[in-house]
């Protein structure tokens, strides 16, 4: 059977998406393959990673297009050029409209850095989610791997975990340690179960 071709988009340093190469190499996401990085920004450490793994990347910047749509439409070019089945959102920090998310159905997963519905949606990316999770004095935070639809961190849970907060906690040490805890771990995982879904359905 053709394995799912994925397309993982990033904007920073893409330890996520070596979370993913890690364990595709290790045999993990069987019904996967990692086909290609999309970047917003050039700069992103995250596209180093896809060319020291031989992965096709390419960098599409937002504000290059005079609107959301065209910009939206150039990345859906893209992915039909490339065959892309499935995407994930690992540490993209850009919000897709509905017009994005609604051609691709149940196939698009975000990893977020926290237990939702707590600490989501607009405003609450990176280091934020960590910050207003302090602040708030929560006793136990986590990852949720997520689907994708218009709502954003909205759409159907896919795969949770929890992460407890200790004292002493910053918001850049508890972000380590959910990463190392949880999103690492739960983001390989939750993408076999989708790519493998849609390997079916092909
Ligand atoms: C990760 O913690 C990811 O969960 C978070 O950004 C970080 C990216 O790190 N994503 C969001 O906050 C999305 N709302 P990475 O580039 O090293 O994978």
């Amino acid at each position: 059977m053709l394995r799912t071709k994925i397309a993982v988009f990033v904007s920073g340093g893409g330890t996520n998406l070596q979370a993913l190469i890690d364990a595709e190499k290790r045999g993990e996401i069987p019904s996967g393959e990692l086909a290609l990085v999309l970047s917003g920004n050039e700069e992103a450490y995250a596209l180093t990673r896809a060319v020291e793994n031989n992965i096709p990347s390419v960098v599409v910047k937002r504000k290059e297009f005079p609107s959301q749509l065209a910009y939206e439409e150039e990345v859906k070019r893209i992915l039909r050029e490339r065959d892309i089945d499935m995407i994930v959102l690992a540490g993209f920090m850009s919000i897709l409209s509905e017009n994005f998310t609604s051609a691709y159905p149940k196939r698009i997963v975000n990893v977020h850095p926290s237990l939702i519905p707590s600490f989501c949606g607009k405003g609450f990316y990176g280091l934020h989610v960590h910050e207003a999770a302090l602040d708030y004095g929560v006793k136990v935070t986590g990852a949720t791997v997520h689907y994708v639809n218009e709502i954003p961190d909205g759409g159907e849970i896919i795969l949770q975990k929890a992460v407890e907060i200790q004292e002493g906690d910053t918001p850049e040490i508890l972000q380590k340690r959910v990463m190392e805890q949880a999103e690492w771990i739960l983001l390989p995982k939750a993408v076999e179960i989708v790519a493998k879904g849609l390997q079916k359905g092909k």
